[in-house]
């Protein structure tokens, strides 16, 4: 089937989510192809992705061998039921999965998205509690400037304003510790030396709330969608350090960071901190079918599944496709894929080069501030008259006409290419950015 081919007369009936809808359908940006490092537009055009599509394209596009595997899985078995039934595909993933997730995070819950993966480890933090004979421990510990999703336990212990701010109050009980970006960390590469003291934000929650109120602390390892913030040296420890000092359980979402976005495993091994949860979602298939997975520690897994009596079900959640079959094949050629080709070894291998460019925009008036860490990376762009954002969606476009596709979050711009990119792509993607923001 081309995908070109199904061209239709008609944007209006499609609500497109985190997008100008008026504007984006008077000027629309269609993409009807992709391959390795690069999408095709309606025009023929050839976009190089500086983004791994949102974070989650890690192996580059059209790989065959997930499409098959997919193709393979769905004429063998579409679906089985999840609940109280399996099929082998799931199984051998989670296997998989855990024998890559550091510490005892041996357990893998399926869900459908990254937000999903996020409401799952919270409502698993409430259970275990609540299984031990704590559920007064009600109360989550997010922070500023997070992103976690779009569901309302993640909405409630993130922090960007505009995507709360029209929903209401989210669940009670949820805290926020400040965010770690520092007026000092100006153009810092790699981990920041100094804020590693915020992390007591939490012990002050603590001592003005009790620990015996909370349930949990969420923390993206790196802050991604919101620009690239890599914690402080020491900031991850001090909370795992107060964490085990209180009883409260420690969730790291890697939703981008896991499967080699900082030129490790995960997020948890760059920073030697091993969290009692870990979410994770885009690369897991390579952005091919939406999947997302919580790892659990065989403490709280054996916590909740133990306390339930023999033939009950532990935990009274799940999705209708949790771990379906298309999804665990493309979650399984993706883990073959990064296995054969060393995506995690290659990306920190690349991780100097991309570095370097990245920091040579240094010299752009526009551009204020640069981050970055591993294969992600952040340039903060000056705002323009008529408010934040603006330069943001006029950037995102101009990269579009020019050829380069990255990910905008307000002036804040993003590149996470894939993993799979060579030095003559991260030049190409630098070379075009550069293009554009010089005319600013
Ligand atoms: C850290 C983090 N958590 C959760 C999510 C939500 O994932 P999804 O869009 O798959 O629901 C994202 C998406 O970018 C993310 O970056």
């Amino acid at each position: 089937m081309n995908v070109v081919a199904l061209r239709t007369n008609s944007l209006e009936q499609q609500w497109m989510p985190f997008t100008a809808n008026r504007h984006f359908k008077a000027h629309p940006r269609i993409i009807t192809g992709a391959k390795g490092m690069y999408y095709t537009t309606d025009h023929g055009d050839q976009v190089i992705d500086g983004s791994a599509g949102l974070f989650c394209v890690a192996a580059g596009h059209g790989r065959t061998e997930i499409a098959e595997a997919v193709n393979q899985a769905l004429l063998e078995i579409d679906y089985a039921p999840p609940f109280q039934h399996g099929h082998p595909l799931s199984f051998e993933l989670s296997r998989r999965i855990a024998e890559l997730t550091p510490g005892d995070l041996d357990y893998i819950f399926y869900c459908n998205s990254g937000s999903e993966s996020v409401d799952t480890a919270l409502k698993i933090a409430l259970a275990y509690h609540k299984c031990r004979g704590e559920g007064q421990r009600m109360r989550f510990v997010g922070r500023e400037a997070a992103y976690h999703g779009v569901n309302f336990g993640g909405l409630s212990v993130a922090g960007m304003i505009n995507n709360k701010k029209a929903f209401g109050l989210g669940l009670p009980g949820a805290i926020h510790m400040r965010h770690t970006k520092l007026p000092e960390h100006e153009y810092v590469r790699g981990q920041p030396e100094t804020g590693a003291e915020l992390a007591n934000d939490l012990q002050r929650f603590v001592d003005l709330h009790g620990a015996d109120s909370i349930a949990a602390v969420i923390v993206e390892p790196i802050s991604g969608s919101v620009g690239c913030f890599v914690p402080p040296v020491g900031y991850l420890q001090r909370l795992r350090e107060i964490c085990d000092a209180n009883g409260i359980l420690l969730i790291f979402d890697e939703v981008i960071c896991a499967f080699g976005r900082t030129g490790k495993q995960f997020g948890s091994d760059s920073f030697e901190v091993v969290p009692d949860m870990v979410t994770m979602a885009k690369a897991l298939t390579n952005g091919v079918v939406p999947m997302g997975a919580v790892a659990i520690s065989s403490k709280v897994y054996d916590a909740i599944t133990e306390a339930a009596p023999e033939g009950a079900i532990e935990l009274f959640h799940g999705y209708t496709y949790s771990g379906c079959p298309a999804a665990a094949a493309a979650g399984l050629a993706t883990r073959d894929i990064f296995r054969d080709e060393k995506l995690v070894e290659k990306a920190a291998a690349m991780s100097p080069k991309f570095l370097d460019a990245l920091f040579d925009l240094r010299d752009l008036g526009v551009v204020t501030n640069i981050r970055g860490y591993g294969m992600l990376g952040a340039a903060d762009l000056a705002p323009m008259d008529g408010g934040p954002g603006k330069r943001g969606a006029r950037t995102l476009q101009e990269f579009y006409a020019a050829g380069v596709m990255t990910k905008m979050t307000g002036d804040t711009l993003l590149v996470s290419p894939p993993l799979i990119a060579e030095e003559s792509h991260i030049d190409e993607i630098f070379t075009k950015i550069r293009d554009v923001l010089s005319k600013h």
